[in-house]
């Protein structure tokens, strides 16, 4: 949907297909789906200047088209690979609708050596060698910001054994005037993986780091701040907390993980990070009994927790792999009621987390009422500035567990709140 928007913004005429007729209904309506920043402005825009409809079959669109980009899921098989059913489904349906030569271009996240699957996928159904070209070009947006990503790309990545048709690709993306690599395939198949791996792999890094320091008087954030300031290593995705979730970091460690074993290049340093980043939930709810806790079979028994955001991330309604599903049920098998409050994801957690034992509020307030203690899941912006005095006043004990360094210590024990954070000894409040 955001590539799509985009190249219609820049001007050309894009069709979106896809087999959910409701899906195609309502976006034709100029209904977004999901909740991502000034996407559904650039929809509405580019549906009412003509430029970009979307559809149901594949052959309208593949015959009118010049370049068609596969956008399809690519979720865990069952023997821990990735299922390209989907990959394989789409360029199916391409074979059948091609009507001259076309460029297709897979944009979902595959293994290496997907391009030449697609290529066999398309010759087997009928096409001539001569008919098409397949090119590899990873997206690299993140949900949340992914309309700013992808106008303001740090790169472009377009693999292809065919030169020409990557530089029509290029062409494409021109007018964002990012640096484009133009490389093999089976490059660009591995660049986006191991980008993916690699940010897994810094944030579990400092995440390691945190727990030193929660050990000793230092304090992440000072420490992220020199580590940073480093060019070699950059302040990006040194933020530590609750673990990476979502729909890309933990299933693309898990894929490279799988294809390292398979092609006989193990990657035990993949193996570390999953494991770090597995333990970074336990660890936080073994904070929270440890202050909150009683010697029960139900430590939490008769306590309530105000949990504040619920999505993977701010400024996104997605809860996949959000750390709000595994922090939720953790507390409520402790024996801990919770009220619940995220500005968007609401009604997405619901379906997920379910009401047992569980309050969804209508603010961040109503949240901490009667509750012994706040755990902050999701950094969302208005978490920020919140009345401390008043939400202090609705709980029975102030104490905040802030999964993701949104205060500082002296913010918060100023407004007499106990303070534990990731990264830093807790602090006491100031009388
Ligand atoms: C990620 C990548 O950042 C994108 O470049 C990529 O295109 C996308 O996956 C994808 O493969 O489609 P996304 O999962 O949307 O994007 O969101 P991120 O901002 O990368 O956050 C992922 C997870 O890491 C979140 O759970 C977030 O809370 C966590 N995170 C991120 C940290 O714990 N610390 C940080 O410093 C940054």
């Amino acid at each position: 949907m955001v590539t799509g928007a985009i190249f219609a913004d820049l001007g050309n005429d894009v069709i979106g297909v896809d087999i959910d007729r409701s899906r195609v209904d309502s976006l034709n309506a100029g209904d977004c789906p999901i909740h991502e920043p000034r996407l559904p402005e650039l929809l509405k825009r580019n549906l009412k200047e003509g430029r970009l409809t979307f559809a149901t079959s594949i052959p309208e669109a593949v015959s009118t088209s010049e370049i068609i980009f596969i956008c399809v899921g690519t979720p865990p098989a069952e023997d821990g690979g990735t299922d390209l059913s989907q990959v394989e489904t789409a360029a199916t349906g391409i074979a059948h609708a091609v009507n001259g030569y076309k460029i297709i271009v897979n944009k979902s996240t595959v293994p290496v050596g997907t391009g030449d699957f697609v290529r066999d996928v398309i010759e087997k159904n009928g096409v001539a060698a001569k008919d098409f070209d397949v090119v590899c070009n990873p997206e690299f947006l993140r949900e949340g910001q992914a309309v700013r990503d992808t106008l303001q790309p740090d790169r472009i990545v377009i693999g292809s054994s065919s030169e020409t048709a990557a530089k029509t690709v290029e062409l494409l993306y021109q007018a964002l005037g990012a640096p484009c690599i133009i490389t093999d395939t089976q490059s660009a198949e591995l660049i986006k993986y191991a980008s993916n791996a690699f940010l897994a792999t810094k944030i579990t890094f400092i995440n390691a780091v945190a727990n030193l320091c929660e050990q000793t008087q230092a304090d992440i954030r000072e420490v992220v701040k020199g580590v940073g300031a480093d060019s070699r290593i950059g302040p990006a995705f040194l933020g530590a907390g609750l673990g990476y979730g979502g729909s890309c970091f933990p299933k693309d460690v898990d894929a490279l993980l799988h294809a390292s074993r398979r092609l006989g290049a193990e990657m035990p340093i993949l193996e570390a990070v999953r494991a770090e980043n597995d333990s970074r939930v336990p660890r936080f709810i073994q904070r929270i009994i440890g202050r909150l806790g009683t010697k029960n079979r139900l430590p939490l028994e008769g306590t309530t927790i105000g949990v504040l955001g619920l999505s993977f991330k701010p400024d996104t309604d997605d809860m996949r792999e959000a750390k709000s599903i595994e922090i939720c049920h953790a507390l409520r098998e402790t024996g801990a009621r919770l009220r619940a409050y995220d500005p968007i994801a609401t009604t997405n957690a619901r379906r997920i987390i379910g009401d047992d034992g569980i309050e969804y509020c209508q603010n961040p307030y109503e949240a901490a009422k009667g509750a012994s203690g706040i755990v902050i899941v999701t950094e969302w912006r208005e978490f920020i500035q919140l009345n401390l005095n008043r939400l202090k006043s609705e709980m029975v004990e102030p104490i905040i567990f802030d999964g993701r360094n949104v205060y500082s210590s002296e913010q918060v024990t100023d407004a007499g709140f106990e303070y534990f954070s990731i990264g830093k000894i807790p602090s006491k409040p100031k009388p």
